[in-house]
C-alpha cells in the first residue's frame, strides 16, 4: 500500500494545529503508520530540502524548519501521496483553497504549516530520512 511522509512544521506545532491536522487524515480514512515529535538537525534539514539548495530562500527555509519541534508522520492508503497534497492545498497559502490545511491556517509561503512528499520517490526517500524501519508500523485497521 502507498505511503507518504507528512510533517507539521514548527508554525503548525506552535499554533496547536497537530490535532486538527491528524484528525483530517484520520477522518479521510488514511492509516497512521508512524509519528514523532522531534527537532530537525541542520544536517537533516539540508538533506531533506537538498533540491532547493540553490534557491534564494534556502537559508531561511533551513532556519525555519530547525527553529522548533516538528511533528513527522507516515500515512498509508490508496493514492495517499496525491490526496494528501490536495488536502494540504497549494504551497503558497494565499493561493490555497479554503477547506485545505494551508488555505484554512496559513498566510505566508515560508510558514505554510505542513510539508508532504510530492512523488513516490520522494515519499520513500523522506520516510527513510526521518524514520527507522522499526518505527513504521504495519497493522490491520477497519475502513
Ligand atoms: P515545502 O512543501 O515544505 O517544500 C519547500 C518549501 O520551501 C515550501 O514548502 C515552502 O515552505 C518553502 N518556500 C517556497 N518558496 C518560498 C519562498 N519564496 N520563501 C520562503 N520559503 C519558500
Amino acid at each position: 500500500m502507498e505511503k507518504t511522509f507528512l510533517m507539521v512544521k514548527p508554525d503548525g506545532v506552535q499554533r496547536n494545529l497537530v490535532g486538527d491536522i491528524v484528525s483530517r487524515f484520520e477522518k479521510k480514512g488514511f492509516k497512521l503508520a508512524g509519528a514523532k515529535l522531534m527537532y530537525i538537525s541542520d544536517e537533516l534539514a539540508k538533506t531533506h530540502y537538498g533540491e532547493h539548495k540553490e534557491r534564494p530562500f534556502f537559508g531561511e527555509l533551513v532556519d525555519f524548519i530547525t527553529s522548533g519541534p516538528v511533528f513527522a508522520m507516515v500515512w498509508e492508503g490508496e493514492e495517499v501521496i496525491k490526496t494528501a497534497r490536495d488536502m494540504m492545498g497549494a504551497t503558497n497559502p494565499q493561493e490555497a483553497a479554503t477547506g485545505t490545511i494551508r488555505g484554512d491556517f496559513g498566510v505566508t509561503v515560508g510558514k505554510n504549516i505542513i510539508h508532504g512528499s510530492d512523488s513516490l520517490e520522494s515519499a520513500e526517500r523522506e520516510i527513510n530520512l526521518f524514520f527507522n524501519s522499526d518505527d513504521v508500523l504495519s497493522y490491520d485497521k477497519q475502513d
